[in-house]
């Protein structure tokens, strides 16, 4: 341990340091493979960020709240990101280690946050599942339906009258977490296969949809603010506009805020690059590459998308649950339409798979310390992976994808990524500042005026999202902080190890 090292604290506040989370990592038991390039990692990243956000929700968001300019949020979500990535990278790149903003705060700031950015990461994760979930399976439905076959409506989940129970997302989330448990290697594998696809298919949106552009759909490119019919209450209102007493409104500026707060769900998945660390053959030099990489190529898929959508169609006209396949449909080219349905079809598995295999791991790190039980820290003898929390946590989320009508699980996951990204940046200044001597191969530029974007970016964002989203989130954290007093405190490793105490049995 080197000189510089903090002396340990019994508190809130206690930290792990980078030594100790790299050591745990290498007790054989507890060790996952490491067999990850960073090729492998940009294919993993682009594999879990392109997805419904941008095959689902820029049709809705360009109806509702920013028309045109939709492409405009993206590109103001794409640079809340960036900052982000690059306070990942460095954390990343530092401590490379299963468990994401977890792990990073647990060596940054204290186990106190970390448990906190813990819970939410599995919220985040979990959610993320069941909404990719429910979403592959409306894709999967409409292909079926050209073909001539249909589920009875009690099967097609609580978002279609009369419907109770989505079979095919709880189906394919159980077989996603049969995938996880047999090892990264295959999953790594399907992933790069299905993301060929799926890359092919926004590549033939973009360049066929280029020749069905109309100027006329461009106006106007920012729409005029309209107070919503509902009158906005503060459950659907963003809550920087009830802070600030404004009327709630759509489109406008403003408009094009709300809907990057909407939007950035398509964005999330570089973070859970960073959750592959310990499974990276070189993380030093190839967390980097795959974070920024990854998150550059969707950026611009993405703004060239939004362009190509809103001008092959007027925004006010746009489907919500089918927008790239639909505005095909609309030129009178349904071939195109039934080509991009597969292509998201396809593609939504890898990015509910990714989701999953995050969530397990930020679950896996949090029981290897001894925050959660101890049992769920063992991997498997064979495969090498944490079948324990994969197996849990994948029947958990199949069961909420099943029977969650889940509209407005896509903001709490947005307000719940945010949150990570604030505590990373942050954790990014602190460990500079209190140790400056760890080998870092990605440093962020312009610390901490970087960091402190990040962070002011992040919350600009998260006060952009409803007020019932700020109430759910709210709720969740406080059940966290009663779960840490409960049990984590008293059965954390490094709590034992400071007060002398043995580490818990497993
Ligand atoms: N970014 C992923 C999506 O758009 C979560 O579905």
């Amino acid at each position: 341990m080197s000189s510089s090292t903090p002396p340990p604290s019994g508190g809130l506040f206690r930290t792990k340091t980078v030594e100790q989370s790299i050591q745990d990592t290498e007790e054989p038991e507890h060790a996952l493979k490491k067999s990850l390039s960073w090729w492998d990692l940009t294919v993993f990243g682009v594999g879990v960020i392109i997805g419904t956000g941008i095959f689902v929700l820029t049709g809705k968001v360009a109806k509702e709240n920013a028309g045109p300019a939709t492409a405009l949020a993206f590109v103001a979500a794409g640079i809340v990101c960036a900052l982000a990535a690059l306070c990942y990278a460095e954390f990343a790149s530092t401590v490379p280690v299963a468990g994401s903003a977890y792990t990073f705060a647990y060596a940054s700031i204290g186990e106190l946050p970390a448990w906190i950015i813990g819970w939410d990461l599995v919220l985040e994760f979990a959610l993320g599942t069941a909404v990719v979930a429910v979403g592959w399976s409306g894709y999967v439905r409409s292909l079926m339906d050209n073909a001539g076959w249909h589920l009875p409506a009690s099967l097609e989940g609580p978002d279609v009258p009369g419907g109770t129970f989505d079979i095919l997302a709880f189906i394919l989330v159980l077989v996603l977490t049969v995938i996880l448990v047999l090892g990264m290697k295959l999953s790594a594998r399907i992933t790069g296969l299905v993301v060929a696809i799926k890359v092919t298919v926004v590549m033939i949106v973009i360049v066929a949809g280029l020749f069905f552009v109309v100027g006329d759909n461009y106006k106007p490119f920012i729409p005029d603010p309209v107070t919503p019919e509902a009158g906005g209450g503060w459950e659907t209102a963003p809550l920087v506009q009830l802070m600030f007493g404004y009327e709630p409104t759509n489109f406008g500026v403003m408009g094009i805020f709300t809907a990057a707060s909407i939007v950035f769900f398509a964005f999330i998945g570089f973070d859970v690059v960073a959750t592959a660390a310990e499974e990276t053959k070189l993380p030093q030099r190839d967390m980097p590459r795959g974070i920024l990489g990854s998150l550059l190529i969707c950026t611009v898929l993405y703004v060239a998308v939004a362009l190509v959508v809103t001008g092959m169609q007027h925004y006010t006209r746009l489907s919500v649950s089918a927008p790239l396949a639909d505005a095909f449909k609309d030129v009178g080219h349904p071939f195109y339409a039934g080509v991009i349905s597969f292509g998201a079809a396809v593609g939504l598995t890898t990015v509910c798979l990714i989701l999953l295999l995050g969530q397990t791991r930020v679950f896996f790190a949090m029981s290897r310390d001894g925050l959660l039980p101890r049992f769920f820290a063992i991997t498997h003898p064979k495969f090498g992976t944490p079948y324990r929390p994969t197996i849990l946590l994948g029947v958990l989320i199949a069961i909420v994808a099943g029977f969650t009508s889940i509209n407005e699980l896509a903001t709490l996951v947005n307000i719940g990524t945010l949150f990570a990204f604030v505590v990373v940046a942050f954790g990014v200044m602190v460990l500079r500042r209190t140790r400056p001597d760890l080998p870092r191969s990605f440093r962020t530029p312009w610390v901490p005026v970087l960091p402190i974007l990040s962070i002011a970016a992040s919350l600009w964002l998260m006060l952009n999202l409803p007020g019932e989203t700020w109430a759910r989130f709210g709720g969740w954290m406080l059940l966290g902080i009663v779960v840490y007093f409960a049990y984590g405190r008293g059965h954390s490793r490094l709590g034992k190890a400071l007060t002398g105490g043995k580490a818990a049995p497993r």
